[in-house]
């Protein structure tokens, strides 16, 4: 791969992690669906940085990751690049000018490059997994019982959503952006040959009214709606399910597994099958729909840790071998219910990121919880009301051409290959939470950062390049902004937690210090002040006006340290559940966590091919990391009040 193209696909890649119909295609509207509340038209504009700012911020999150001839290099590069009258100020001002003709300078711009454009598969690649909080299905009642329930549990928010009553969100005292809890139901992402597009059909003149269910690779179509709109009851769902469970016994051709191949390959398929009427119709609906339910069987090849079954489940289904066929990875919310407990969520990143969808579980969870679709009261009214009559759940058929079953014995070969290669270890941490580290007076998130960054070190004893996601959603249709966690500081204290001769209270002044370091590149991030965005910017505004890539992004300091090793991301839930995706790159790791008050649950992730890593060392290694800085935090502690 040449120079140019491995940054560029780097700089594609960091984004993975995440009747009037809207179209991708017109870039104009895509990020700029009508935000959730009225008022929020109100809120501010996403800044450009000040060029020197991110300048220098950049070099300095190169150091710690280049030698000192490279980073004197990188330095000379930076400074020809900003230098006044120099091409990063042309580029600057085009910026500026972006910003002035826009309600957000990036959005647009990045649906496509972080995601529309990306030809890699979603499976693993893109997509993450949601873990809800096992379940223990003892039968196939108790499983069909538990899906209608997360149905009945969906419509009742789907009802908050269209009414705009869902609870705007904070940042300390900043509102944040809603629209992305817009653009979640409804919603599919469309193969192209060359560029995706999405469309959101919930946001249409005639807005979906039915779901689709997978079962044995089959798909069906179930309107989720009585004559006057009222949403099936959880009775009336359960029986609707049962009746696609006994009309699907055999497992069909697995279609679905064609949406877990390259894009563009998926794109060409995509087009052949649409030659067919029925195939057309049958995908139409299969993209139209609110949301997807997947009825799995039992979980394949157990790895002994159900969390860790219930994570692969989510992000890919066990391959060919297991339910891959089972979903249709286009469409951005798939519930996946599986035979014995096992039940999350796989969705699609592009319109948007964790925190709505952590939140539309933790409503479903709470509707469960709270005794499932009604008050015993509206249960008697129920039965009081004649039983309506229900339509026949609708067989989605599909007519598979040999040219398309080659097309699908293909996309088989390529995912099970994919699937050998990921490996995951997800668990619950519990020796402390937040409250440990809050009675610490530090910042939950920073403290786990920088125990990610000592796993990291104590394994490969050299600091990794590490992307953690920072929401810029107090920004109108903000996204996210990289926050670089590696940092001189983060180095200096890893360095210092290993060195077996260095006192104590060396120690926790290091850790204070890279979590200060951390904290404050926090604070710039989700002010929209971060490095990354801001130098994509620069690099696509160079594309844009059809001028050279800059030298800055084929450099060495700019390569390594967007060799984004560690891929982490703070997704918080009430409840006991956590999200989890694949490593950004081949020789790195994933990690996603939902820190809770006295425990943290974690999915991380590597790939077999790479030598040099494991999810479970990398486990073992975080584990130790944690322990070991309370260890020193009590310590130190005890030594002071002596
Ligand atoms: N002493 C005591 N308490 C502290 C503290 C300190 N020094 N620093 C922070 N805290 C408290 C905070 O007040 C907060 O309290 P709360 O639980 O009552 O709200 C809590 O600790 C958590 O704060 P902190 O751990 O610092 O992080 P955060 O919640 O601000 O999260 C980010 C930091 C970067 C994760 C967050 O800003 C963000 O951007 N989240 C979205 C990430 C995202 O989009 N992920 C999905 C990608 S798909």
């Amino acid at each position: 791969m040449s120079k140019m193209a491995l940054s560029a696909s780097i700089i594609l890649r960091q984004g993975l992690r995440c009747g009037r119909i809207i179209q991708a295609s017109n870039t104009a509207m895509v990020s700029q669906l009508r935000p959730l509340h009225d008022d929020q038209a109100v809120l501010p504009r996403l800044p450009v940085p000040q060029l020197d700012d991110t300048l220098n911020k950049y070099l300095k999150t190169v150091k710690p990751l280049v030698t000192d001839e490279e980073f004197h290099l990188t330095e000379e590069i930076v400074k020809k690049f900003g230098a006044s009258g120099g091409i990063a100020h042309r580029l600057q001002n085009k910026l500026i000018n972006r910003a002035e003709a826009t309600e957000n300078w990036l959005s647009d711009w990045w649906m496509n490059a972080a995601y529309l454009d990306c030809r890699g598969p979603l499976v693993v690649w893109s997509s993450p997994g949601l873990v809800f909080p096992l379940q223990e299905f003892r039968t196939l009642d108790d499983q069909l019982n538990f899906a209608a329930k997360v149905i009945a549990g969906t419509l009742d928010y789907k009802i908050m959503v269209d009414q705009k009553t869902v609870p705007v969100e904070r940042m300390g005292k900043d509102t944040l952006d809603m629209s992305q809890y817009f653009k979640i139901l409804g919603t599919c992402r469309i193969p192209g040959v060359t560029r995706d597009t999405i469309q959101f059909y919930g946001q249409s003149v005639h807005p979906p009214k039915h779901i689709v269910v997978a079962h044995n690779n089959h798909f069906f179509k179930i309107d989720v709606y009585g004559k006057h709109g009222e949403p099936l009851n959880v009775r009336q769902l359960v029986h609707q399910l049962r009746n696609v469970v006994e009309r699907s016994t055999h497992p069909a051709i697995p279609v679905g597994i064609l949406t877990t191949q390259n894009r563009n390959v998926w794109g060409k398929a995509y087009k052949q099958l649409r030659k067919d009427k029925t195939n057309k119709a049958s995908m139409e609906e299969i993209q139209r729909c609110i949301f997807l339910v997947a009825l799995d069987g039992p979980v394949v090849n157990p790895t002994g840790n159900i969390m860790t079954d219930a994570a692969l489940s989510c992000v890919h289904g066990y391959g060919p071998q297991g339910y891959a066929g089972n979903r249709w990875y286009d469409k951005t919310l798939q519930f996946i219910i599986g035979k014995k407990g096992a039940v999350g969520m796989t969705y699609e990143h592009t319109p948007a990121e964790g925190p709505p969808v952590a939140n539309l579980m933790d409503h479903i969870m709470d509707y469960i919880n709270s005794g499932g679709d009604k008050s015993e009261a509206d249960v008697k009214k129920d039965l009081q009301l004649p039983a309506i009559e229900l339509s026949k759940p609708q067989r989605l058929m599909f007519n598979i051409n040999p040219d398309l079953k080659q097309d699908i014995e293909e996309a088989k070969v390529a995912l099970e290959s994919l699937v050998g290669d990921l490996e995951m270890t997800c668990f619950k941490f519990t020796g402390f939470g937040k409250n440990f580290i809050k009675s610490q007076k530090l910042s939950p998130d920073s403290f786990i950062q920088m125990a990610i960054q000592l796993a990291f070190y104590r394994i490969h004893n050299e600091p990794g390049a590490h992307y953690e996601s920072a929401s810029t959603r107090k920004f109108l249709y903000g996204r996210t902004e990289t926050i670089r966690s590696c940092s001189v500081e983060s180095v200096t204290f890893a360095k210092a937690m290993l060195d077996k001769e260095l006192p104590v209270n060396e120690k926790t002044a290091a850790l204070r210090s890279a979590i200060e370091a951390h904290k404050n590149y926090v604070k710039d991030a989700v002010n929209g002040l971060g490095v990354d965005r801001h130098l994509l910017g620069l690099k696509l505004a160079a594309i844009e006006a059809g001028m050279d890539v800059p030298t800055l992004f084929m450099d060495v300091g700019y390569l390594r340290s967007s060799h984004m090793r560690l891929s982490t991301s703070q997704v918080p839930a009430r409840c006991e559940a956590f999200m989890c995706f694949g490593p950004l790159v081949p020789d790195g790791y994933g990690c996603c966590y939902n820190p809770r008050s006295d425990a943290i649950f974690f999915g991380t992730s590597a790939f077999n091919s790479s030598p040099e890593t494991d999810s479970a060392t990398f486990r073992e290694a975080l584990e130790q990391s944690l322990l070991e800085m309370q260890d020193i935090l009590l310590r130190d502690r005890v030594k002071a009040n002596l």
